[in-house]
């Protein structure tokens, strides 16, 4: 690799019309975070940028369903979002907005430089128009048919059943996203980047240059290089955004995937202009020794792999990323994370549930990261991940450490004897560990750099487990003490190799320790606390999570799903008109349940014995699934049809048919008077 001087980090950053969830996190921010802390604690010189999008179409659709301004909308979302990002320890040097001034200038100014260059292809074309809002339908304004998948819900930008971006031209039966009505086509002009025109450097530059990135990454680049590059309009009609800053634009704004990457640069100029020690923006972002790496998720490497570039080099003076490091996505508990289905663990609410337990978070989430495919959350294996990892392994050798040297030295650090022949491979194993993380880290493979991290702490339980100190504080101090002593550094170790993963943690931890300094060049070493140094107050680094605590959760998903499909309920259409004498025709009554059992060998049949006020009857009935229990309705009262003629199901004859109401969600509920009434009385 090239002798890089600093590193810039940037990470997407996320339109402000939502709060954020864990699969932002796990897909972007968290490794994002991991690198950027640490290069930091390498002593690299890095800087991290993160900050809100907040153009585009989305934000102003959920504007107007709120009755409220775009202006709004991004005001309450970006704070919202910006504190989730700090409480969850993301460390980034910046977090502005697009919507600031310092942006609003740098992406005109941007633009300017390549109009004023020739860059751009200027073209009037037929674009959607709603006739009633009278306004042109851009990106999510329009919907209609994917005219791949047929999914009748697809955006005028992309398909999200299918994933394939599309122009609103390509949609089947469209549909203005504002009125319902049928949009006509206009004319308009617009500015285009002529994508063609930079193919072949791109082609070079990534397939034949950029091997070493991510092959989720490199593959959907050379796909898209080889169907051939397009033209991408780089403007829009639109109200909301930065306005294309040439004579005759009126009504005309930056597209937001123009202006949104510029805002990595805004936010450097904005973090330099107030830390002048870091030097100049344009050091960072035109020097050519500097690495610049842009975090993101699998949507977005086309804009950041292709376009951005194309932007920057058209521009002329900037460097071009060094890797795209992109995830795929989360799931959750086996279905795609959805805003609009309110499908996802939200990191405000994680954190009322689990407060203090950001870290869990972190650690599971990287522990499972969607890097080569996309991955599952569950709850369950987020407990299992806590208990049998963070609590059993990390925690109970930390614990065991702090708490011996506490019990049998006072909290001080032990001096250490000779060592045996298995204190030396202890100590060797250990030395590996930092070596392997750091080749790890260095390819982005986070979950197996995590791995390797948390194979200290195993190294340091087997070897308490193994050399048993408690058992031998009996006999020989002096050995316990060396035990001991070898058991503090393996625990200084984890505070210095844990401190990119789990922040919170390693810095509870180094307390505990008394750890002044933090160092990552220091990982590795049986130096770092000195016999005789005092320690802190030995406290629990984790806690089990409870059964309870996450079947809460799966419960919390259920109702969710249970709402969603409430919402999208469409009852069936009305049947065909009867008259009162076709409706009189139907004998309906009460009567009372008096047996109730499952009918051998039929999966949905439940036996009914009746009391009809008639003498009896039985009738059979398909609702099993729904009533697992069925002698729970015995005594209950039901309706059925009384002079429904008799028919024989599994050998038995069935006098009549009990009424049911299906529900939203499949199951049948059986229909019941809500008063007590004499059994035998009609219905009607
Ligand atoms: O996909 C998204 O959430 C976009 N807002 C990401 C933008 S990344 C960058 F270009 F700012
Ligand atoms: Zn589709």
């Amino acid at each position: 690799m090239k002798d890089f001087k600093r590193t810039l980090i940037t990470s997407a950053l996320p339109y402000a019309n939502g709060p954020v969830h864990i699969g932002h996190l796990a897909g972007v921010y968290v490794p994002a975070d991991i690198y950027a802390r640490y290069l930091r604690l390498k002593g690299e010189s890095v800087l991290f940028i993160g900050g809100s999008d907040e153009h585009g179409v989305p934000i102003t659709i959920k504007a107007k369903k709120e009755g409220v301004t775009p202006q709004d909308i991004v005001d309450r979302y970006h704070g919202i979002i910006k504190k989730s990002f700090e409480e969850f320890g993301v460390s980034f040097d910046v977090y502005s907005r697009t919507t600031s001034k310092m942006h609003h200038d740098t992406a005109s100014e941007f633009f300017k430089t390549l109009y004023d260059k020739g860059e751009f292809v200027e073209k009037t074309s037929e674009q959607y128009y709603d006739e009633e809002a009278k306004q042109f339908l851009a990106d999510r304004y329009i919907t209609g048919t994917c005219p791949h998948c047929k999914n009748p819900n697809a955006y005028g930008d992309q398909c999200e059943a299918c994933g394939t971006s599309l122009s609103p031209l390509d949609l089947i039966e469209p549909k203005s996203a504002i009125s319902g009505s049928k949009p006509v086509l206009r004319e308009t002009k617009h500015w285009y980047l002529p994508l063609d025109k930079h193919e072949a450097w791109l082609r070079k530059w990534i397939v034949e240059d950029h091997k070493e990135w991510k092959t989720n990454v490199y593959g959907q680049c050379k796909s898209w290089l080889d169907m051939g590059l397009q033209p991408r309009a780089v403007s829009r009609d639109l109200d909301w955004g930065i306005p294309v800053p040439v004579a005759g634009a009126e009504g005309k704004v930056l597209y937001v995937w123009f202006d949104a990457p510029i805002g990595y640069i805004s936010n450097t100029k904005e973090l330099c202009q107030a830390h002048p020690e870091l030097g100049s923006w344009e050091t960072w972002w035109k020097d050519d020794s500097t690495r610049m790496l842009h975090f993101i998720g699998k949507d977005n490497i086309v804009f950041h792999c292709i376009v951005f570039p194309a932007m920057l080099k058209a521009e002329g003076s900037y460097i071009l990323p060094d890797n795209v490091p992109s995830n795929e996505f989360l799931n959750l508990e086996g279905d795609k994370i959805s805003t609009s289905r309110n499908w996802a663990v939200w990191l405000h609410e994680y954190l009322q549930d689990f407060p203090g337990k950001q870290d869990v978070l972190r650690y599971v989430l990287t522990a499972n990261a969607p890097e080569t495919k996309d991955n599952d959350f569950t709850w369950k294996d987020f407990q299992t991940r806590n208990n049998s990892e963070l609590v059993a392994i990390f925690g109970n050798f930390v614990n065991r450490a702090l708490v011996l040297t506490q019990k049998y030295f006072d909290g001080v650090v032990p001096a250490c004897g000779e060592l045996t022949d298995y204190d030396q491979q202890t100590l060797k194993e250990f030395a590996d560990v930092k070596q392997e993380v750091e080749k790890l880290l260095d390819v982005f493979k986070f979950r197996d750099a995590q791995k390797e991290a948390m194979n200290l702490a195993r190294i340091g339980n087997k070897y308490l487990a193994d050399t048993e100190p408690w058992k031998l504080a009996k006999t020989d101090m002096v050995r316990t003490a060396t035990i001991l002593h070898i058991g503090l550094q393996i625990a200084a170790n984890l505070a210095i190799a844990f401190e990119p993963f789990l922040p919170f943690s390693a810095e509870k931890l180094r307390t505990m320790l008394n750890l002044k300094t933090f160092n990552w060049n220091e990982l590795g070493h049986i130096d770092l606390l000195k016999a005789g140094d005092k320690l802190g107050t030995p406290e629990l680094l984790f806690e089990k999570i409870e059964d309870a605590e996450v079947e809460a959760q799966v419960q919390k998903l259920l109702d969710t799903k249970k709402a969603n499909e409430l919402a999208n309920y469409k009852p069936n259409a009305v049947k065909e008109l009867v008259s009162f004498d076709d409706f009189m025709k139907l004998d309906i009554r009460v009567a009372k349940v008096l047996e109730c059992t499952k009918v051998p060998k039929a999966d949905k049949l439940l036996q009914f014995k009746l009391d009809d006020g008639m003498g009896g009857r039985t009738i059979l009935s398909g609702i099993a699934q729904s009533y697992p229990n069925p002698e729970e309705l015995v005594g209950t009262q039901v309706c059925f049809i009384a002079n429904f003629a008799t028919r024989k199901l599994k050998g038995i004859d069935s006098e009549g048919m009990i009424l049911s109401a299906e529900n939203s969600d499949g199951k049948l509920v059986l229909v019941s008077p809500s008063k007590l009434v004499t059994n035998g009385v009609n219905v009607g």
